[in-house]
């Protein structure tokens, strides 16, 4: 891969003057398929200001620690638990990582749900240059679980590695920040699975085609199914296959 990132004079906001540095296979890690490895082991051998865009999804183990998953039916409980966890360390690890291997201007899509939302996610990104640049709601349109109200919804935290900037990096304009999709959250989805055609969006506005696409926790792919749709690459892994 080379290190080196072209930016092209444009005046025009609708386009995306930033390209990708030439991607070359890396040993050991295939491209647009799944694969069983840790997050972390496969960002490593990727190359510096390579990639722009990550989307991360972690399986937080704070939200576990707090909420009292006896009120929550037995099943979805203790299939949430079958999942590995990741401490915040863990988290903080990952995120001075992706920062490591996204291009200048490229961006951290980030899973939180309406705890981490309130609570702070500020100490994930310590230490970081990440700025948040924007934030989407993903109404589910599902009914989920809660006390005192009922889940409908998580969200998207749009980090950007600096220099933070807008115009001819991000090349989409018509995405509203309130997002309704369904998932089908059958038999053979992912419990946590997110939903494709936002993310296929959010691609296509700070990607070029072909452009890779990189998520280390990738769960049931869906990230993988957006980028391929959108006529992009996807890199990503999940620890579990
Ligand atoms: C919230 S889920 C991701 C769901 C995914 N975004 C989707 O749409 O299906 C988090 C995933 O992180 C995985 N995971 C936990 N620790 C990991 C690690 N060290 N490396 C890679 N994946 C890990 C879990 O196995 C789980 O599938």
């Amino acid at each position: 891969m080379q290190q080196q990132l072209i930016t092209k004079n444009n005046v025009f906001s609708n386009k995306r003057n930033v390209e990708q540095p030439e991607f070359t296979s890396i040993d050991g890690l295939s491209i647009n398929r799944r694969q069983k490895m840790d997050g972390l082991s496969l960002m490593r051998k990727i190359d510096a200001n390579s990639i722009p865009l990550v989307f991360f999804d972690p399986q937080y183990r704070s939200i576990l620690d707090k909420q009292n998953y006896g009120n929550e039916g037995e099943s979805r409980g203790k299939r949430q638990l079958e999942l590995p966890q990741m401490t915040e360390d863990v988290i903080v690890s990952f995120i001075k990582e992706i920062e490591r291997i996204l291009i200048p201007t490229g961006h951290l899509m980030l899973w939180v749900d309406k705890y981490i939302l309130c609570s702070g996610f500020s100490n994930f990104v310590v230490g970081t240059q990440f700025e948040v640049v924007d934030l989407i709601t993903w109404n589910k349109n599902r009914m989920g679980m809660g006390y005192r109200t009922r889940r409908f919804s998580e969200y998207l935290i749009i980090f950007q590695k600096p220099p933070k900037m807008a115009k001819g990096v991000w090349q989409i304009h018509d995405i509203p920040d309130v997002w309704t999709e369904k998932v089908d959250n059958g038999n053979y989805n992912h419990i946590h699975a997110k939903p494709v055609e936002l993310q296929k969006r959010l691609i296509e506005a700070v990607t070029n085609n072909g452009d890779i696409v990189v998520d280390p926790a990738a769960g049931g792919y869906s990230v993988m199914k957006s980028a391929l749709k959108a006529g992009r690459q996807f890199l990503g892994c999940d620890i579990l296959g």
